[in-house]
């Protein structure tokens, strides 16, 4: 499936993740394995270390780089301008590409950390974003973890929008505010975790609707991320879960069930991005 940026490209889903896919082989091979079985939407990031194997597993695949999504991100080490126009640099060369279909600010600059300086930090950050995007190293720009108090600033001074929010979502975490002001801005939320890094799978509410209607429990949390408008980003290093979690196209949750999924009590497991101090 495709969904639309505000730019006017589009962008599969859902996404195949890597965060903590091991560098060497087994990426090479979660990524090669990735794009077999149908998804053409990678999501990597500079911090994950592994970006030369998901470009080792892109090129394995022998799918054509046009045919496929790559998203990378800037880390939080090399915000601002320059640091940031580098580190772009670092990582086309890592994932062996000379574009990158969508890069993000992979976490804000926050007050806790920042103080006053939070807000300039990270539109010099952007600055560098919209430059990448005129010079087409980047076809489309956006954030991550970015709450509405973090992306105010941003908003406001943006020459190009961004165009994606990548922020941790799954039953259990609805992050109301950040989706309801994403959408008023055009900006299309992707939810990282959405299987609540595997730990979500066990929960009754997830595991009931999954065994009444015939459905793995990550198909059904998936299931529930698209239908709520989202695009889900999934990670998984074994080549039957990597294909499980794609086939979630053929079905659909009801009302009921979607609401119950959408009560799972409130439960986060990442870092909040006001607090987190890396
Ligand atoms: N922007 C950010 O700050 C940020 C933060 C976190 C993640 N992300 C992105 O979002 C992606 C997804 O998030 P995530 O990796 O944290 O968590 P996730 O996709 O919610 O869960 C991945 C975990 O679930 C297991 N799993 C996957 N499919 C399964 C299935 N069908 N049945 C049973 N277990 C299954 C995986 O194990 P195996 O691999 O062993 O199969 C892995 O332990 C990341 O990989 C990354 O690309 C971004």
């Amino acid at each position: 499936m495709e969904m639309n940026l505000s730019n006017g490209r589009t962008i599969p889903s859902p996404g195949f993740g890597t965060f903590k896919t091991p560098d060497g082989g087994i990426c090479i091979e979660a990524v090669r394995e990735a794009i077999a079985a149908g998804y053409t939407h990678i999501d990597t990031a500079a911090v994950y270390g592994n970006e030369r194997s998901v470009g080792e597993g892109i090129r394995a695949s022998g799918k054509p780089r046009e045919e496929l999504f790559v998203t990378s991100k800037v880390w939080n080490t090399e915000r601002g301008y320059d640091k940031t126009l580098r580190a772009c640099e670092k990582t086309l060369k890592d994932l062996g590409t000379d574009y990158l279909d969508l890069y993000l600010i992979h976490w804000p600059a926050n007050r806790e950390q920042f103080g006053d300086r939070a807000d300039a930090i990270n539109i010099d950050t952007w600055r560098a974003l919209e430059r990448l995007v005129d010079e087409k190293v980047v076809r489309s720009a956006g954030l991550s973890n970015f709450y509405p108090s973090h992306m105010a600033a941003v908003l406001a001074v943006a020459n190009i929008a961004p165009v994606v929010d990548q922020i941790e979502y799954h039953p259990g975490l609805l992050q109301e505010e950040t989706v309801v002001t994403c959408r008023k801005n055009g900006i299309l939320v992707e939810a990282w975790s959405p299987l609540g890094r595997g730990r979500l799978l066990d929960d009754p509410v997830v595991t009931g609707i999954a065994s009444r209607i015939g459905r793995t429990p990550a198909q059904v949390i998936l299931r529930w991320v698209i239908q709520t408008g989202v695009l889900p980003l999934v990670k998984s290093v074994h080549a039957d879960r990597i294909r499980e979690n794609l086939r979630v196209s053929d079905f659909s949750l009801d009302g009921q069930d979607m609401a119950a999924l959408s009560g799972i009590s409130e439960v986060r497991y990442g870092s909040h991005p006001d607090t987190a101090k890396f």
